[in-house]
């Protein structure tokens, strides 16, 4: 028997309230809920998934090269889940492409495991809504659990042991932030040397500042929220810089320490805040993430100007500029 072939497109997000530290790391459960902006399709995911019985073992393609065993590990154990709850048994080949060049260290496993939890459930007959869409993509990375949605999204971080309830919701659709913009700023392509699942283990291990950033997060999603809902990019722009800041903190405060953005992503940091003063107010917000590139969210507006501003950095290798984008969705074409 083989499965209908099935593809799914999955952007990539990126928080403006991280998620760092897991309180269950089978299940994937978060110990903080966390909010992001989906971004558009410049930074996306495809991937095309069918079962064959004629398979004797999982497939998989990543940009047009065999992946290695431990990608396709970790595809399989994702894959194993899905065939749990579909009954079946058949082997699955995978064929997945990201929009953005290989190497520019924007490699993102939310937009993937998004686009592979959505076509690889569909292919093997499960009918599921978004927020089981997203349960099971948050099994297979953190972060993939808020790609399922579009515009802001909130992580909900949740309280159940069984992780049910974590999930994410839409906080406000792709429309209403089309002012909105990502420079992103690229520095390094470089394959980061501690993974955030490595990372956030000792984190959580070791650092005593992360129990004050959780309290902390508490109240700065609060200020996100509100700003959110009254689509008030400036009223929470402050607080995106103050969260990246804490995460990378955290990051420091770990034994042994951890240290992810260098020293031309603290120049973008001191131009954004010069940029701010000039303008006599926050008009725009950097955040990284675990690696050095920037993300520096501001409004149309100053879009150019700031990009402007970061390519004449030194060590800034290349920019480009996200709008807001929209959740999961599937296609009639496939990879294969
Ligand atoms: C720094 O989702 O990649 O980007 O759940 O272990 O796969 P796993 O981690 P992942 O972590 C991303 C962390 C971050 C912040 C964020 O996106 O919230």
């Amino acid at each position: 028997m083989q499965s209908e072939k099935t593809t799914a497109v999955a952007n990539s997000n990126i928080a403006i309230i991280k998620y760092w530290g897991k309180r269950d790391a089978r299940l994937n459960l978060p110990q903080n809920s966390s909010i992001s902006f989906t971004m558009d399709a410049q930074l996306s995911t495809l991937t095309t998934v069918e079962f064959s019985a004629k398979l004797k073992h999982d497939e998989l393609l990543l940009n047009n090269a065999r992946a290695s065993s431990n990608e396709t590990g970790r595809v399989s154990m994702f894959l194993d889940l899905i065939r749990a709850q579909a009954r079946i048994k058949q082997k699955a080949k995978v064929v997945s492409g990201n929009s953005f060049p290989k190497g520019a260290g924007l490699a993102s496993s939310a937009s993937g495991f998004a686009a592979l939890a959505a076509a690889a459930s569909k292919a093997a007959g499960l009918k599921l809504d978004d927020r089981e869409l997203s349960a099971l993509a948050r099994r297979g990375s953190g972060s993939a659990s808020r790609s399922i949605f579009g515009g802001a999204v909130e992580w909900q971080a949740g309280t159940r042991r069984d992780g049910k309830d974590s999930v994410a919701i839409e906080r406000s659709p792709s429309f209403k932030w089309d002012h909105l913009r990502n420079v992103v700023a690229i520095i390094s392509s470089q394959e980061k040397k501690v993974s955030s699942r490595a990372g956030m283990e000792e984190t959580v291990r070791t650092s005593k500042l992360f129990r004050q950033r959780l309290k902390d997060v508490e109240k700065r999603l609060d200020t996100v929220r509100k700003a959110i809902a009254e689509g008030d990019f400036e009223a929470m722009a402050e607080t995106i810089m103050q969260d990246s800041n804490s995460m990378h903190a955290v990051m420091l405060d770990t034994w042994p320490p951890i240290r992810y953005m260098n020293d031309v992503s603290w120049a973008i940091v001191e131009e954004v805040l010069a940029f701010n003063a000039d303008k006599g107010k926050a008009v725009a917000a950097y955040t990284f993430d675990a690696g050095p590139n920037a993300h520096v969210y501001t409004t149309e507006k100053y879009a150019k100007e700031i990009e402007a501003r970061l390519v004449s950095i030194p060590g800034v290798q290349k920019t480009m500029v996200c709008q807001i984008g929209e959740g999961i969705r599937y296609r009639t074409e496939h990879l294969f």
